[in-house]
Order: structure tokens, then sequence, then C-alpha cells
């Protein structure tokens, strides 16, 4: 794995990372995902475990297992990686010789301190669609109908 790294480095690809949750994923995802593709050459998902999601009160509909198979089939994704806490992005940076960090701009701000590891980048988030409101609007519609 770490050759396969440095193999990537060495060929001169621009390399980005981003995290989340990415559970019912929705067309504000794909939108996200294509365009923090267009940032670089290679992009990296950290997809946050059950566990973490746990953590931050999130819980999720579809497993790790299965976000992380939905990712995988998206052509914008080139590799997913597990996150377990909310510490491990600089290491992920420095291990996988980040380039460019980019998130979603609910979070502008949040993530300004790796920009000493890397340049930060916040795109703007798709209005009107969240894992939220999908889950909300499929518990509404499945009262409507028992
Ligand atoms: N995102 C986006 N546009 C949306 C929803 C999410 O650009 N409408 C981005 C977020 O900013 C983040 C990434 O997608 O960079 C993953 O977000 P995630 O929290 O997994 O998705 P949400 O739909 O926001 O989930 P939740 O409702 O559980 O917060």
């Amino acid at each position: 794995m770490i050759r396969h790294r440095r193999m990537l480095k060495d060929s001169g690809l621009k390399k980005v990372i981003t995290y989340g949750t990415f559970d019912t994923l929705h067309f504000g995802h794909i939108l996200l995902l294509e365009r923090a593709k267009t940032l670089g050459d290679y992009l990296i998902v950290g997809l946050s475990s059950d566990e973490f999601n746990a953590d931050k009160g999130k819980i999720s509909h579809f497993t790790y297992a299965e976000r992380k198979s939905f990712l995988e089939a998206i052509r914008f994704v080139d590799e997913v990686i597990p996150e377990h806490d909310w510490e491990q992005k600089t290491r992920d940076i420095i291990d996988h010789q980040i380039d460019i960090f980019t998130m979603g701009d609910d979070w502008a701000g949040e993530f300004d301190f790796l920009s000493d590891c890397c340049k930060v980048h916040y795109l703007s988030r798709t209005p009107a669609i969240s894992s939220t409101l999908i889950k909300a609007n499929l518990t509404k519609s499945n009262k409507k109908i028992s």
C-alpha cells in the first residue's frame, strides 16, 4: 500500500481528500464529489465509520460497508478510507501525501488549521437536500401509508 501511494505521488498526481458520512447517497453528495475530483487527479474519501457516527450522535441508515460500496461505484472516487475520529485528518494528509483538503461550505472555517499541511478549499453546498431530509421525508411518507 505504501509503495502504491509513493507510485501515485511519483507520477505527479494531485491528490484530494474529503470526509463525510455519505448516508442515503444523494445528488448533493454526487455534485460535491464531482467538484472535489476536478480539484485534482486522485480523490480519496474519508468515510465515517459506524462507531465514529455513533460518537457524533448520528445513526446512518446504511452500514459502513454499504456506504463504502456505493462510493466505490462512483467514477469520481478513487479510494475510500475509514474515518475513526476527529483527529486523524492531519495524519491522513501526511500519510497519503494530500495536496488539497475539501469539504462543503457548511464546514467553512472549521478545518482552516489543516492549511499548515495542504491547501484547504470549501465547496458550496447543494441547497435543499441532505441525508437528514431524505430520512425525515421517508419516515413521514411511511407514517401516511400505515
Ligand atoms: N454536501 C453537499 N451538499 C448537500 C449535502 C452534503 O455539498 N446538500 C456535502 C457536505 O458539505 C460534505 C459531504 O457532502 O462535504 C458529506 O456530507 P454528509 O454530512 O455526509 O451529508 P449530509 O446530506 O449533509 O448528511 P446529514 O444530513 O446527515 O448531515
